[in-house]
């Protein structure tokens, strides 16, 4: 069903309530990555040139209810300002009278920035009331929070019940993209997961296990696999209750013609430490006292093999301990695979995405996600509500 969208919506002199998704990581105050804050400005720039008074709303982190001095929008509002290059009026607070005013100040194409709308305990209720006090705030409502599209809040669904509601130019890029990969995906079609847990990625595998020729495990999830191969990986993290999840999706990927590559060597240690003694041997040779960190070279020249004529690449979950330099070389061979592809490429999961700004090579992927939880909810076929409270009727 088509989304109802920001650039069709009559804005001009209308107070226009923006859901964003500014839930960017912290460090003592300091924003450590501002792609969330970046990747709304298009949003926020055509609402200025088209002479909108914008209030914007937020998350930040998970304060259950409470306000939490280090969770304050404040950062923010001064990272945007500082990228649109014009004043952010912050309110300290989300709803009642003193917001009430602050806000009738704002002319035609200014900004302002209420305050973490989970400091109050009805945001997450979806609570009524509370939807309506802050649909008071507009007259009419722009969704461009992808990242939090998988929630059904006040602020993402709630809203929409009382104001004209529209997609906004992230939402729509975000929806394009995981759309096109998941339903005219140019084949061959390789899914690449890594990450820790198979239980994580388990709704994606089966979603899109009958749409791709390959699929590339890597990461602590690789562990599962292998024992479930019959292979002895030491002291590796393995979810023992998902190894029969795991030798089920390999019977599957066998029976469906899907090439299901694991990592033929690894980079083992017997701790994961900037310090330890790192080695790299064949899976099968994993000693009793040491974990498995990374993929090896030879199986980034393996999966690097198997990218090369693909047309379309997903990636979720990076292949090792990447935060570690010397469990690092997996997880960048394949980020560098990905990016030589001139296929489609789409990066999601916060540590893939985070893994391809660190390692430079952002700009040579088609499409990275802002949303973790939201792209893999969208992958694994999942209706997410705060995408359909904006389709068209009908
Ligand atoms: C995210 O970081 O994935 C989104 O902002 C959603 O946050 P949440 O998982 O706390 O709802």
């Amino acid at each position: 069903m088509p989304l109802r969208r920001v650039q069709d919506m009559d804005v001009a002199r209308k107070r226009v309530l923006v859901r964003a998704d500014f839930n960017v990581p912290l460090d003592h105050g300091e924003i450590t990555d501002d792609t969330r804050i970046r990747a709304t400005l298009p949003t926020i720039e055509l609402l200025r040139e088209r002479g909108a008074r914008i209030i914007l709303m937020s998350h930040l982190g998970r304060p259950k209810g409470q306000v939490r001095e280090e969770l304050r929008l404040a950062p923010v509002a001064k990272a945007l300002s500082d990228l649109l290059g014009v004043p952010v009026n912050y309110v300290p607070d989300i709803v009642g009278f003193d917001v009430d005013e602050e806000l009738a100040g704002l002319s035609m194409g200014d900004v302002a920035l209420i305050e973490n709308v989970r400091f109050d305990p009805r945001e997450e209720k979806n609570d009524p009331e509370f939807a309506k006090q802050l649909a008071s705030l507009g007259d009419c409502f722009v969704n461009d929070a992808f990242g939090a599209a998988h929630r059904a809040h006040a602020s993402t669904v709630g809203v929409t019940e009382y104001l004209p509601s529209a997609a906004g130019l992230l939402l729509q890029r975000e929806v394009d993209a995981l759309s096109h990969v998941l339903n005219d995906a140019e084949r061959p079609f390789a899914l690449i997961l890594g990450g820790a847990k198979v239980s994580d990625k388990i709704g994606v595998i089966d979603n899109l296990l009958q749409r791709v020729d390959s699929v590339l495990v890597g990461g602590g999830m690789a562990n599962t696999f292998l024992k479930a191969k019959g292979i002895d990986v030491g002291k590796s993290l393995v979810e023992e209750d998902n190894v029969e999840v795991a030798a089920d999706v390999l019977t599957r990927a066998g029976e469906q013609g899907v090439a299901l590559l694991l990592p033929a060597d690894a980079i083992v240690a017997d701790q994961m430490s900037e310090d330890a003694d790192a080695s790299t041997v064949i899976v099968e040779r994993v000693g009793s006292d040491q974990a498995i960190y990374d993929i090896g070279p030879e199986s980034v020249k393996r999966f690097a093999g198997a990218l090369k004529s693909a047309r379309t690449i997903v990636w979720n979950g990076p292949m090792g301990v990447f935060e570690i330099a010397k469990f690092s070389a997996g997880t960048r061979g394949v980020a560098d695979a990905v990016a030589a592809s001139d296929g489609f490429t789409l990066v999601g999961g916060g540590d893939s995405v985070a893994a391809v700004e660190q390692l430079g090579v952002a700009d040579r992927i088609s499409h990275i996600s802002t949303g973790g939880g939201a792209s893999l909810e969208f992958l694994e076929g999942k209706s997410l509500p705060g995408i359909a409270a904006l389709e068209e009727e009908g």
